[in-house]
């Protein structure tokens, strides 16, 4: 699978857990791209979201690739299992990975798409040697652990850096935001180098979530 570009990945972190198949239904039929799961630890960030049950209970119905975002302290130790449960891509985070190198290795070696992710305040200058083994770095456009939160503006001139150092690489790596993205925003986002955009409360808190997915990738 390769990951193409100006994609939407409607993160469930704000849909209706006890209306899931429906939701899931809602993407299959929508111009989504990829099903982002949030998992989170209550360790690496503030909140507890939800595991690898849901994850195999959202692959079972899900026509779309799901991208797994780790917020967890310990990747490395489920980075099988949620392979082996549908993940498509696997993202884990800079700040919670000592051996990164050996993490994205592993990502790879399990046959899928390898993604870092960096909170609001880590340089992507700090991805420099790293770059060449990422297919997608997520920036993380509000302190990771909860939907609804306001965008970080910083955030574009971070794009901008990251999409200079990939292109002088000469690498394929996509670069993809995480938090408080909205149809008010999208357009800037591609416009300043964005590939993939994560969007949760503005697709699910929405009255026409299939027109919202729609206007984020228009
Ligand atoms: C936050 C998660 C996001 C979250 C985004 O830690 O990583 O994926 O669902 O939610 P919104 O789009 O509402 O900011
Ligand atoms: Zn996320």
């Amino acid at each position: 699978m390769k990951i193409q570009q100006k994609k939407v990945a409607a993160s469930l972190l704000s849909c209706d857990f006890a209306r899931l198949k429906d939701e899931i239904e809602m993407l299959n039929n929508s111009e989504n791209d990829y099903v982002h799961c949030d998992v989170m630890d209550g360790h690496f960030v503030p909140n507890i979201s939800f595991g690898q049950p849901l994850i195999k209970a959202v692959k079972a119905h899900a026509k779309q690739p799901l991208d797994v975002h780790l917020m967890i302290t310990d990747a490395d130790k489920y980075l099988e299992e949620f392979a082996r449960l549908g993940a498509d891509i696997i993202t884990v985070h800079y700040e919670a990975c000592t051996h990164l190198n050996r993490t994205l290795c592993t990502i790879k070696q399990l046959g899928k798409k390898a993604c870092v992710a960096l909170n609001p305040h880590t340089p992507v200058l700090l991805t420099e040697d790293i770059l060449p083994l990422c297919d997608m770095v997520l920036l993380m456009s509000v302190n990771p652990g909860f939907g609804g939160q306001k965008f970080i503006d910083n955030t574009f001139s971070k794009i901008r850096t990251l999409k200079q150092m990939i292109e002088q690489k000469q690498l394929q790596t996509l670069i993809q935001i995480d938090g408080g993205v909205n149809t008010d925003n999208a357009a800037q986002l591609y416009q300043a180098g964005a590939d993939v955009l994560v969007a949760g409360s503005s697709v699910f808190k929405s009255k026409n979530p299939l027109q919202t997915i729609h206007n984020l990738k228009n």
